[in-house]
């Protein structure tokens, strides 16, 4: 799959920021993407071909992608791996084994063809190929309090960003994020627009918060598997499937795998700066009162009509 040469005269023309961890990014179709990733985004809207059993792990980048990757691998695969001893989870980070999908068109990857494949796309809705959304696949979104996003990027963003991109102060960040320009923002329309299309189509989009993933895995595990088509057995849930897989891909464990300590994703990223704490309300830590009131301010106006998401 090829961008072609008109689509290359459009992206040179587009609004260009730096990002959190990147020297470009374009404003390509109304969201902030690398430049280096709008080729892949560019051919994965235009010419991607979901398949019906295709699953989608969609999220904004630090709301939980990596976690809920472990999660929806371990699910549809477990007959698979019955044996948790030998699972490819613990020898493989979760996003080697759930390819960001804009890389899979950008010729970075490889996707599997053993069915249901399933990937992750940080595309926001608006921008997804057509063929995912008039076929039966299924899209699970996970979305975080921008809080707690805000901190994880900022400290991800300045581990992983070439050598020769300042770092960015929070205040200089934080500012940067409440006009929306970080990688795949804004990220309220990020976050509405998955949450309108899952109350638009239940059965295609399951909006799932890392919050109540932290409250209750247990629950949000076999809601996931039940909304893929997935659902446990009776004898799954009495031979405790539902625990074992919740442990296999919690922080602890995952963080402490070899392969997470010392692999690396992604050309330069190290599997290790996809783990940094794993709670909630960390932000409390970082947010002095004023930042805190601007983005109370910030989330009341733009989510204030859809207050259940948060
Ligand atoms: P923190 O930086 O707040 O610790 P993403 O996977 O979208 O890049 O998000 C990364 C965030 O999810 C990081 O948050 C990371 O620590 C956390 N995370 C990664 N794996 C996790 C897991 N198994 N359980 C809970 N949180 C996890």
């Amino acid at each position: 799959m090829e961008a072609n040469a008109e689509d290359e005269i459009i992206l040179s023309s587009l609004p260009i920021e730096r990002g959190f961890g990147t020297p470009g990014m374009c404003l390509f179709q109304e969201f902030w993407c690398p430049s280096t990733l709008v080729k892949g985004l560019n051919i994965f809207h235009k010419q991607f071909q979901a398949k019906e059993s295709d699953i989608f792990v969609a999220s904004f980048p630090k709301s939980g992608t990596t976690w809920l990757k472990a999660i929806t691998f371990a699910i549809v695969n477990r007959q698979s791996f019955s044996s948790i001893d030998n699972h490819p989870l613990l020898t493989s980070n979760p996003h080697q084994l759930v390819p960001h999908v804009e890389m899979v068109c950008r010729g970075d990857l490889d996707c599997s063809s053993i069915e249901p494949r399933v990937f992750g796309p940080h595309t926001p809705v608006p921008s997804l190929p057509n063929s995912i959304m008039e076929c039966n696949s299924k899209i699970i979104y996970i979305c975080r309090n921008p809080f707690d996003i805000f901190v994880s990027a900022w400290i991800f963003f300045d581990k992983v960003k070439p050598e020769s991109l300042t770092s960015l102060k929070i205040e200089e960040a934080f500012e940067m994020y409440c006009n929306g320009i970080i990688e795949f923002g804004p990220w309220w329309s990020h976050m509405l627009g998955y949450w309108k299309e899952s109350l638009a189509k239940p059965d295609k989009v399951l909006f799932l918060k890392y919050e109540d993933l932290k409250d209750d895995a247990n629950f949000q595990v076999k809601r996931i598997a039940e909304f893929l088509g997935f659902p446990f057995t009776q004898e799954e849930e009495n031979n405790q499937v539902i625990e074992s897989i919740v442990k296999l891909c919690s922080f602890e464990e995952m963080k402490n795998l070899e392969v997470n300590k010392s692999g690396i994703v992604f050309q330069s990223v190290e599997n290790k700066s996809f783990f940094r704490k794993g709670e909630s309300r960390d932000w409390v830590n970082y947010f002095s009162p004023s930042m805190t009131e601007k983005l109370s301010q910030i989330m009341e106006e733009k989510f204030g009509e859809s207050g259940d998401i948060f």
